[in-house]
């Protein structure tokens, strides 16, 4: 099969990276890609991967088979419905089934009406009303933009000032532009949070091993949030309890919800849950794979990655069984210094023949090709993932490789997983 990925991140990567050792694939394009990618893969950089007309082009241009659309925006803007459409078999949600993580309104009302766990909340179209609402609550709460906002439409305020502030900013602003016209103000919830990665083929929903990100970009969990400085996986909070306890009260009720609902999700269903004092609670949804997470839950993958999404797409994935790895992985994610401020590009980047030769596996993020020397070009740049026997020994692998890789201004966290390990 000749098979196209669509993004170029640390995710797409690692979804590259598996495809590339399927013996169902034959040949593998990438579009954009990155430096990393077009290692294993035909990368077309002038293809954008929001640009979904030439998506289109692109797959039937170069007779491809099966795509697999990564990234939220081109699920959002109906990438997979345009490839069906054309007879193009693809992996990821419709754009109907995508407003699981495009519209936080969307999938709130979905969790009210079928009783899923997640933070009370209440949704506002008027700027004065959300404003009088929150004069009679109390801090900290939680002010959500609705649609996507690169992981920043979230502010936890811990006044109700600071909240206003958010509120107004959203609604008056414009700085999530239409993201912001709808706002979502919701209980603030305390617990450690956990992913949940499932492959969903609309009939059947199968986690993954739990991953745990690292969002903010200082270690102790200081400093602005980012798109994730580092994740592992298995999580050793999510024990088979709360696992078992998920599945009963968020995975089947969300299937059964969806499809209550009159639509069918087939993708990665991403499940963000807060282990609250209650029990496990929704934070949101996405309707594809994490970043970082990714990075850290295929490795441990062994079963065909090519077949499961063949699988998911065709609705057959209750026949498959999908076989994981008994071991732990780690990824340390490498940042431009500033990120997510602002940050510099073009900085030679050295060290990734060593860190691979001790045994990581490089995934490249922010990277180009500049002659001869891989430069960086993006706020986060590289994430070098390392397996182990325990979490301790994934996590020691990963910086002792990550160590080794050097640019200019280069900025990872010290404490991935070190709480938990
Ligand atoms: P989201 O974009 O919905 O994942 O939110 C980003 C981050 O904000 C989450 O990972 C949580 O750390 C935090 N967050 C979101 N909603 C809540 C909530 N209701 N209570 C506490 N923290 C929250
Ligand atoms: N790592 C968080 C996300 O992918 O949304």
């Amino acid at each position: 099969m000749k098979v196209l990925v669509v993004g170029g991140g640390g995710r797409e990567h690692a979804v590259c990276r598996k495809l590339a050792v399927s013996p169902m694939v034959d040949a593998l394009l990438c579009a954009p890609g990155n430096a990393g990618i077009a290692e294993v893969a035909a990368c077309v950089p002038q293809v954008k991967a929001t640009d979904v007309a030439g998506i289109v082009a692109l797959a039937r241009e170069e007779r491809v088979d099966f795509v697999c659309v990564t990234p939220d925006d081109p699920l959002a803007m109906g990438c997979v419905d345009a490839l069906e459409a054309a007879g193009i078999p693809a992996f990821g949600p419709n754009a109907y089934a995508a407003q699981m993580e495009s519209s936080k309104i969307f999938s709130k009302n979905l969790m009210k009406k079928y009783g899923i766990p997640t933070a009370a909340s209440e949704t506002f179209t008027d700027m004065d009303a959300a404003l009088a609402y929150l004069d009679a609550q109390q801090a900290p709460i939680v002010v959500k933009a609705d649609g996507l906002a690169l992981g920043k439409g979230v502010i936890v305020a811990r006044t109700i000032e600071e909240a206003k502030t958010a509120v107004v900013d959203m609604m008056q602003g414009g700085r999530f532009g239409k993201s912001g016209a709808r706002v979502l103000i919701e209980e603030c919830m305390f617990g450690r949070e956990v992913t949940v990665l499932c492959f969903c083929d609309g009939k059947t929903i199968v986690p993954m091993p739990a991953s745990q990100d690292h969002k903010r970009v200082f270690d102790h969990d200081e400093g602005p949030n980012t798109g994730g400085m580092g994740a592992f996986a298995p999580s050793p909070l999510y024990t088979p309890e709360i696992a078992a306890r998920t599945m009963r009260e968020i995975l089947l009720p969300t299937l059964h919800a969806m499809n209550a609902e009159g639509f069918t999700f087939k993708g990665v269903l991403y499940v963000g849950l807060m282990l609250t004092a209650q029990g496990p609670k929704v934070v949101e949804y996405n309707a594809r794979f994490g970043d970082p997470e990714t990075q850290a839950v295929l490795p441990l993958l062994e079963s065909d990655l090519m077949a499961i999404m063949m699988a998911v797409r065709n609705q057959t994935l209750s026949e498959l069984e999908i076989r994981w790895k008994d071991a732990s992985a780690a990824c340390i994610v490498l940042a431009s210094g500033g990120y997510p401020g602002a940050y510099e590009s073009g900085k030679v980047i050295t060290g990734l023949e060593a860190a691979q030769a001790a045994g990581a596996t490089v995934y490249h993020a922010g990277t180009r090709r500049a002659g001869e020397a891989i430069v960086t070009a993006g706020g986060r740049v590289l994430g070098v993932t390392a397996l182990g026997d325990t979490l301790r020994q994934a996590v020691d692998s990963a910086y002792a490789a990550a160590r080794l890789i050097h640019f200019d201004g280069a900025h990872m966290r010290s404490d991935i997983g070190s709480r938990d390990c």
